[in-house]
């Protein structure tokens, strides 16, 4: 029998309340040549479980349940020194270059046809960025030549020389990455980088007019040039580019547990502060054009025990960043996901960074198995259901104080409604660390009573559980039983603390 709640949040979800719709591309991850992310996570030739390509099957099994529909590549702050050329041709003549963003030894034996190659057979969307910082406009239009172009081209004609034939169709594209950051290599100023981006972008579209492009807005909303760098970004390539990039990590810092698990306040407010420069931006230029959002590195990253690139010994493939995930941590990244959601309108992508290993939802040994770690099942849950609509719904009941963002609902929520089938998703997070939260949901306005399909949870009287090599399966989703929809259209559900849920909802037939 479930354990009463302490208190009860409220709220109403009704159809005609629609906040955007859900663009697959939101549910985005990130592939970066760094640390084990490539090398060892996604592909490792000598694994009893590679593909005739050398990439692991296990972890492509994974990447499926996943759910991901897009994949960023190649980085990162690993792009800004990068020279795509090292990645093609025959694998023996490839240089082994140092990467300067994480003081590693690059290989170049997965490169641009081996990465892309491996996202059309995982039936992945391709993000890939261009190295703004050591090089520019020419490398810049000659990979999308190399990428896009049919053939009867220098550029086209290699590709097919390396074995692929068909052009890899690479629609979106990143002007570089970070360019605002001072540990960027070829960090510049927000006039400079409009200007190089905007004349990049240009040149791109004229090899291929199909392209979507996102401009580097800052790399997180605490630099000092937040705001401002939107802003002159977004002045020098407005008519050039269709998106504005957002990176934001977070982690629990001084043991405030309670402002890390209102993590999304944090990301809504850098949001909403985007969308208002950029609106800023096209009142200005009196432009009809409105600005779309690429959220495209985010997640749960324990910055502050990365020693810094510098303190790096130069490695091959070195374990960077391997964050293992707590119960705690996967309830900020379904609140986190319930964010974008709720900014449906003008978030259209999103990636998770990164995929495997490096902060990632998958873990994988060299030799050895590939797990979920705890952010994986928030993740495949809401990219499972969440689709649809958006809708919008007020939360009223208890709060929870934190010393970073003042006094939140302990309730983060969103709803999405799939038109044609009229299943509803609820995601729900409770914050409380103490307290169960009951949830009370009136349905309204749907012309049909609901039942409930399923309620999964992530909880545990462990906050810090985790899953690890030795115990792969120790956070898992569990059903809850007694969630229902009473004979007053109420969805009535208890939350247990620090958790996440999927309320699945269909009409009665
Ligand atoms: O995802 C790790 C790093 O974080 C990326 O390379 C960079 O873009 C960001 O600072």
């Amino acid at each position: 029998m479930t354990e009463q709640p302490a208190g009860t949040a409220r709220l109403t979800i009704d159809p005609d309340f629609t906040l955007g719709t859900v663009d697959p591309r939101l549910y985005g991850t990130f592939v970066e040549h760094m640390g084990r992310c490539v090398y060892t996570g996604i592909h490792e030739p000598a694994h009893a479980e590679a593909d005739e390509h050398g990439f692991r099957s296990d972890v492509a099994g994974l990447v499926r349940e996943l759910g991901t529909g897009l994949v960023r590549y190649p980085g990162g702050n690993f792009v800004s020194g990068y020279h795509w050329e090292d990645g093609i041709g025959p694998a023996e003549d490839r240089p082994r270059r140092i990467d300067l963003a994480w003081r590693s030894i690059e290989t170049n034996q997965v490169g641009t046809d081996e990465f892309l190659g491996w996202a059309r057979r995982q039936d992945l969307e391709p993000m890939m960025a261009v190295n703004l910082g050591t090089r520019g406009i020419d490398a810049a239009r000659a990979l999308v030549e190399y990428c896009n172009v049919p053939g009867g081209t220098a550029w086209s004609d290699l590709r097919i020389k390396n074995g692929t034939r068909d052009p890899h169709g690479v629609r979106l594209w990143c002007l570089g990455n970070e360019m605002d950051g001072p540990w960027q290599t070829g960090h510049t100023t927000a006039t400079q980088y409009g200007q190089l981006a905007a004349q990049a972008g240009k040149a791109m579209r004229q090899v291929d007019p199909s392209i979507e492009l996102v401009a580097c807005g800052s790399s997180n909303a605490e630099m000092a040039t937040f705001g401002e760098w939107e802003r002159e970004v977004l002045h020098q390539t407005y008519d050039e580019v269709d998106y504005l990039s957002l990176h934001a990590y977070y982690e629990e810092k001084d043991g405030d547990r309670a402002s890390f698990l209102a993590s999304g306040a944090r990301m809504d407010a850098y949001i909403a502060n985007v969308v208002a420069t950029a609106d800023h931006v096209r009142a200005v230029r009196r432009s009809r054009k409105r600005m779309l959002l690429s959220f495209d590195e985010w997640n749960v990253w324990y910055q502050s025990r990365f020693p810094g690139e510098r303190a790096l010994p130069l490695e091959e493939t070195p374990r960077l960043i391997e964050d293992t995930y707590s119960v705690t941590d996967a309830a900020v990244v379904g609140s986190l996901l319930m964010t974008l959601l709720r900014h449906a309108d003008r978030v259209a992508i999103a990636c998770l960074a990164q995929l495997v290993n490096v902060i990632g939802p998958i873990r994988a040994e060299p030799g050895g198995p590939s797990w979920r770690q705890t952010t994986f099942h928030p993740f495949a849950l809401t990219a499972r259901y969440a689709r649809g609509t958006v809708l919008r719904t007020e939360v009223s009941g208890p709060v929870v104080e934190t010393r970073r963002h003042g006094p939140v609902q302990a309730l983060d929520t969103a709803t999405t409604l799939d038109e044609e089938t009229g299943a509803l998703t609820v995601l729900a997070v409770n914050r409380d660390q103490q307290e169960n939260l009951g949830l009370r949901a009136a349905l309204r306005g749907f012309g049909s009573r609901y039942r409930v399909v399923e309620h999964l949870v992530i909880a545990d009287s462990d906050p810090d559980a985790a899953n690890t090599e030795a115990q792969p399966d120790r956070v898992t989703p569990r059903p809850v039983p007694d969630t229902r929809v009473t004979g007053e259209d109420e969805l009535e559900a208890v939350l247990p603390p620090v958790s996440w849920s999927v309320i699945r909802l269909e009409p009665e037939s």
